[in-house]
């Protein structure tokens, strides 16, 4: 694929092929020299308008381990605050040679509206309440590895459903992977048209928290909301939070899962956010191996121009089994 831009946009094959490659990657990641030169020679931006720890970094680091070069720009630091427009910005950016960018945007649809400004592959970081389709597939990653498959399983997404880009691409990858999807909300945070998405829709978390494979913990996003859509933080917790009492309601093997930042004491109480049964730092060093293998599916073998001066560059192969492949720039 050229763009990663939204689940939506991706076949049951294709995310078990970036879900397969990705354990090719966490193979790469296990090694003492944990780096291939698959992207040796490509430029990778990291163009961040929203803050982010986890997908900044992981993305920063996986391009690294690919071996290529990351360049980090910075919106605030930047001619924006000059009042550059965005087209300009990424226009001036993709004049120096870009071969993907990652972009995050608080505005839903701009890392589409970029691939109309620049030649690179554009990943989708994150955008607005749209999508967010590397959580995605390193959330549904996470559960294959404890389950083997997401086929027939029932995963409970609970919390602020409506402001939620998460929310969105898991539903879209989780059920085009198999599973069973159980919305659980106030009705006031889920989305419009809940009727119209392949789910279920619980309003109470206790009548249905012992039957559920995955609990997926969603963020309140005060950030995203110019009303309030719930009394208080303590009544939240009351009726949606997972707490330590029905943390024990749970089953002994399902996941507890958050992909950060965490609220503790409002969706999670603190001693239940790291209970051995919770993948949220499981999924946070996935994360850096899915984003590996989407930036290897983007800018890898399809595009790859092999230096025939270096024999080494012709081969971008993560395959473990070939030696070649642990290669790298040190
Ligand atoms: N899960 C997630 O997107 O976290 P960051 O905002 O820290 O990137």
């Amino acid at each position: 694929m050229k763009h990663l831009l939204s689940i939506a946009d991706t076949s049951r094959g294709e995310l078990e092929e970036l879900l397969d490659l990705t354990d090719n990657f966490k193979e790469v990641l296990a090694r003492k020299v944990p780096k291939v030169p698959a992207l040796r020679n490509k430029t990778v931006v990291l163009a961040f308008f929203e803050d982010s720890t986890r997908t900044r970094t992981s993305f920063d680091m996986a391009a690294k381990r690919l071996s290529a070069d990351v360049v980090t720009f910075s919106s605030s630091s930047s001619s924006l605050s000059k009042g550059e427009s965005i087209r300009d910005t990424i226009q001036t950016i993709s004049a120096m040679g870009v071969d993907a960018m990652v972009v995050r945007h608080r505005s839903s649809g701009v890392p589409a509206q970029i691939t109309q400004w620049t030649d690179a592959s554009v990943v989708n970081a994150g955008d607005g309440w749209h999508q967010h389709p590397t959580q995605a597939l390193l959330d549904a990653y996470t559960i294959r590895s404890h389950f083997g498959s997401l086929e027939g399983k029932t995963v409970a997404i609970v919390g602020d459903i409506k402001h939620s880009r998460v929310a969105r691409s898991n539903i879209e990858a989780f059920t085009k992977l198999g599973a069973e999807v159980l919305l659980v909300a106030p009705r006031t945070l889920l989305p419009a048209r809940v009727e119209e998405l392949p789910v279920k829709v619980a309003q109470s978390l206790d009548s249905v928290i012992a039957d559920i494979d995955v609990l997926s913990l969603l963020r309140i996003q005060a950030e995203r909301q110019d009303e309030a859509l719930f009394p208080s933080a303590r009544e939240y917790r009351a009726g949606y939070g997972l707490t330590g009492e029905r943390a024990k309601r749970l089953s002994s093997n399902a996941l507890i899962m958050h992909p950060g930042p965490m609220n503790r004491g409002i969706e999670i109480d603190a001693a239940v956010a790291d209970d051995p049964r919770s993948t949220v730092l499981e999924q946070v060093g996935n994360g850096v191996a899915v984003r590996m293998a989407v930036l290897f599916n983007v800018l890898g073998p399809g595009s790859f121009d092999p230096d025939p001066a270096d024999p080494d560059s012709a081969n971008p192969d993560p395959n473990p089994a070939n030696p070649d492949s642990e290669r790298a720039d040190q």
